[in-house]
């Protein structure tokens, strides 16, 4: 006897009336009109086709409607997801400085379309930036998952001058709330780029130092790692003389 309905269609109904849709008139909120970055910092609301996930994170109260109280979630219950097409249409050359470094944001299933966010966006792929290992797995049809990545896309040449060079690509931090990405990768791109133009696309937070664009940044500024006792380390940032790189 064949099935069309998967373990969790038949949550469909259910889904379907959390989906987040965005209010906006456009695609998309109005860039900064004047101002160029060099350090663009980007988290896209990648699309899984609606797909549902095992969400331990998830709040027991986030349950509700479901017929069982298992930890059910996806990314369009918690804010409008967005297209591969219509990522490609956000005009960030408009805000790329010329010589820009972006950081992308990404998940196993979305590299290859990472890829083709990066130079849609006029960038060339160069490597993986920072590893985060969330220190808890989820299944995952092939091997149990528990990384995202960060890519780092360059154009032209890596802005000068630098500042740290000792930040680790690897990020072992407990996931928190859905979505949300450790702030030590913010705080470790601040690190490297102290001096230059920064902006964080698709932002949920407002932190000194950035511009933050995005559907929900809350007006008050507060500081990357502020919760956390940091001793700040005046030799780890060194100034590199300019050349390309
Ligand atoms: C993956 S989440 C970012 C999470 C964030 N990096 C964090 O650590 O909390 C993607 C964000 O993009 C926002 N978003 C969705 N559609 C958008 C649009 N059309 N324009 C701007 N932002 C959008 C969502 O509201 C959400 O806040």
């Amino acid at each position: 006897m064949s099935s069309n309905i998967s373990g969790y269609s038949i949550y469909s109904v259910e889904a379907k009336k959390r989906t987040k849709v965005s209010t906006l008139d456009g695609l998309y909120p109005s860039l900064p009109a004047e101002k160029k970055y060099e350090i663009i910092y980007a988290d896209p609301p990648w699309d899984y086709g609606g797909k549902m996930q095992y969400d331990k994170s998830s709040i027991k109260t986030e349950n509700i409607g479901f017929s069982k109280n298992i930890f059910i979630s996806a990314a369009t219950f918690k804010y409008p997801t967005l297209k591969l097409k219509e990522l490609m249409s956000l005009n960030v050359q408009s805000i790329a400085a010329n010589n820009c470094l972006l950081f992308m944001w990404t998940t196993g299933p979305q590299l290859s379309n990472s890829m083709k966010l990066g130079s849609a966006w006029g960038f060339d792929y160069k490597t993986v930036a920072f590893v985060w290992d969330k220190m808890m797995h989820n299944p995952g049809r092939y091997t149990l998952s528990q990384t995202e990545f960060c890519l780092v896309f360059k154009k032209g040449c890596i802005p000068s001058p630098r500042g740290a060079r000792n930040i680790r690509q690897l990020v072992r931090t407990p996931r928190s709330k859905h979505s949300e990405k450790p702030e030590e990768v913010i705080d470790g791109i601040t690190k490297m780029f102290p001096y230059q133009n920064k902006i964080e696309l698709f932002a949920r937070k407002n932190y000194l130092g950035w511009d933050n664009w995005g559907l929900e940044v809350p007006k008050a500024k507060i500081k990357i790692m502020d919760h956390v006792d940091c001793h700040s380390n005046e030799n780890s940032s060194q100034m590199q003389p300019l050349s390309c790189e």
